[in-house]
């Protein structure tokens, strides 16, 4: 009797801690307000997260075709709550079977400028459409029917164009003159819309309806699989049905590490952005930050990057190709070797650490959306198609515009691409490797608090993720990580980089002085979506970055 009394304890005890352990809301952030009501349709049609990942990279890749769509891919981090499992879906793009570690060099072995960049040659295999049926079918609970079915309707019935996707449409107009199919969707008479402009997406519905229906199929076989493959061969690319055929979703292990009693829960390899996060957490876990004025504080950071993304050049790539010694870039003894060399009152030239190379950096692309359900299901999932418009080429007939990920490998070694950042022989060309990414869609938790994050922005991916971490371990809440002002170090080019107004003037001449040197981008970037589980106050919240024209709801 006494062990039956213990058992039911037991039981109510631990229904009790797994209720505390639920959820109050559920909280959707994304870059567009339609897509975080695509997300939502679907937790009130009794989906889950995951459900609602589907709905709503579905509906980005519509609504925001500048930064990620069906021709292109993305990391989806997941956590599951029923076995509190963390897994990364990795729909990362892939090398066509025929691409070659020289294709973007001329004869004298120059790469040539833009060809990695625009055109159907620079896109890669596409990961995004394989990675919605992946989640569907193994963790959502609707069928793709209704997942895809506001991505649907968007398409089908159109909507008006923001701001930014005009001033990205001005800023890639080249790219999308040189595809006629994608001047014909996106632009308007060859020229960039005007406000109010309506925009409707009929092949794009016709697409997402075939892979409703047909699954992966939908896609990778079939009408469109042969649209896609003789669009892109018509215009010099060189994809074939079997690198449709053959492309593969990956289920990873995520990059976790520990800072400051917060667990870290980031993307791994393909992703450089796990890594180096915890790299840099790790060094700077040797300093008491929040006791050092805020020069020092600034200091260290950059310094600590520079040091990260140095590492992340060094190398870092597609660990299904090349052997990467991840355990010692997240040991903490590693990181301490690192901190050794840092001083104080001096910034390290990079040189000292390897070559220099030129200066080249990228602007706003990619897009990142975090969602929490009522259950504690959570997903951070940061895609992309490259560069605003990806390649700007768009596969007659199809509505997809493609990928130009084909950029983010390293074309030669110390070659830097659109985002300045150089790398070497692990990230080199080969056919069917995944090139290095830096999308770094993020967990952080501690007794009391869940996080979600993550932006786009290229290269500064990592570095505005790594400020949004330092925020939250301050105890700082979602609204303060995505406003926070934003600079970067990446190794190469020697330069802080800092977004318009971001670093006033007295604290650039006290770090000047101790050898920094400065580029201010002339504008904001990222476009961080996060929320906050407070489990010890049982509050949910969640905000999208001012500099964007994204919605985060708690509901
Ligand atoms: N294409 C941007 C990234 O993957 O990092």
């Amino acid at each position: 009797m006494k062990k039956l009394y213990y058992l039911i304890f037991i039981l109510l005890f631990s229904t009790a801690v797994q209720s505390a352990e639920k959820p109050p809301h559920a909280a959707i952030a994304s870059a567009h307000p339609l897509a975080t009501a695509a997300g939502f349709e679907m937790l009130d049609q009794g989906g889950n997260a995951f459900d609602a990942a589907v709905a709503v990279s579905a509906a980005l890749a519509v609504v925001e075709p500048v930064g990620s769509g069906l021709g292109g891919g993305g990391f989806w981090l997941l956590h599951q709550a029923k076995d509190n499992r963390q897994i990364m879906i990795d729909g990362r793009e892939r090398a066509p079977l025929a691409a070659t570690r020289d294709m973007y060099l001329d004869s004298q072995g120059k790469a040539v400028p833009k060809l990695s960049i625009d055109g159907a040659l620079s896109a890669a295999i596409p990961g995004l459409p394989a990675a919605l049926v992946h989640i569907a079918e193994k963790r959502g609970r609707l069928p793709l029917s209704k997942s895809l079915a506001p991505a649907i309707r968007y398409a089908k019935e159109g909507f008006e164009v923001g701001a930014r996707y005009r001033l990205m449409a001005g800023f890639r107009l080249k790219a999308l003159l040189n595809s006629n199919a994608a001047a014909k969707v996106f632009l308007a008479g060859g020229k960039v819309v005007l406000p109010g402009f309506k925009l409707v997406q009929k092949d794009l519905a016709e697409t997402l309806e075939a892979i409703a229906l047909h699954g992966r199929e939908g896609f990778y076989a079939g009408k469109v699989a042969d649209k896609l493959v003789k669009g892109v061969r018509a215009a010099g690319g060189i994809w074939t049905q079997q690198d449709l055929d053959e492309y593969k979703i990956i289920e990873r292990e995520p990059i976790q590490g520990e800072y400051r009693g917060i667990k870290v829960t980031s993307a791994a390899p393909p992703s450089s952005g796990g890594i180096v996060l915890v790299e840099v957490l790790n060094i700077l876990s040797g300093y008491d930050l929040e006791k050092l004025g805020e020069i020092d504080q600034k200091h260290l950071i950059i310094e600590a990057m520079r040091r990260g993304y140095h590492d992340r050049a060094r190398y870092l790539g597609d660990a299904d190709f090349v052997e990467l010694p991840i355990e010692q870039l997240v040991d903490k003894y590693y990181a301490a070797g690192l901190r050794e060399s840092i001083r104080i009152d001096r910034a390290t030239k990079s040189a000292a650490l390897a070559a220099a190379v030129s200066d080249k950096a990228g602007g706003e692309d990619t897009t990142h959306f975090s969602i929490l359900d009522r259950e504690g299901n959570r997903v951070a999932a940061t895609l992309s198609i490259n560069y605003p418009f990806g390649s700007g080429f768009m596969p007659p007939d199809t509505g997809v515009i493609l990928n130009d990920e084909m950029d983010d490998f390293s074309k030669k070694a110390g070659e830097p691409n659109i985002y300045g950042l150089v790398g070497g022989k692990a990230n080199a060309i080969e056919p069917g490797k995944r090139m290095l990414s830096s999308m770094s869609p993020t967990f952080l938790e501690d007794e009391e608090r869940v996080a979600i994050l993550g932006t786009p922005g290229g290269s500064r991916i990592i570095s505005m993720v790594l400020l949004g971490i330092l925020d939250f371990a301050k105890g700082n809440d979602p609204g303060s990580w995505v406003s926070l002002p934003r600079f970067h170090h990446q190794y190469q080019p020697d330069v802080v980089q800092y977004e318009k107004g971001g670093l006033d003037e007295k604290t650039q001449t006290a770090l000047s002085e101790r050898g920094h040197l400065f580029k201010e981008i002339n504008r904001s970037y990222g476009n961080m979506q996060a929320i906050l589980w407070d489990k010890k106050h049982s509050v949910v919240e969640a905000a999208s970055d001012p500099r964007g024209e994204g919605n985060a709801q708690v509901d």
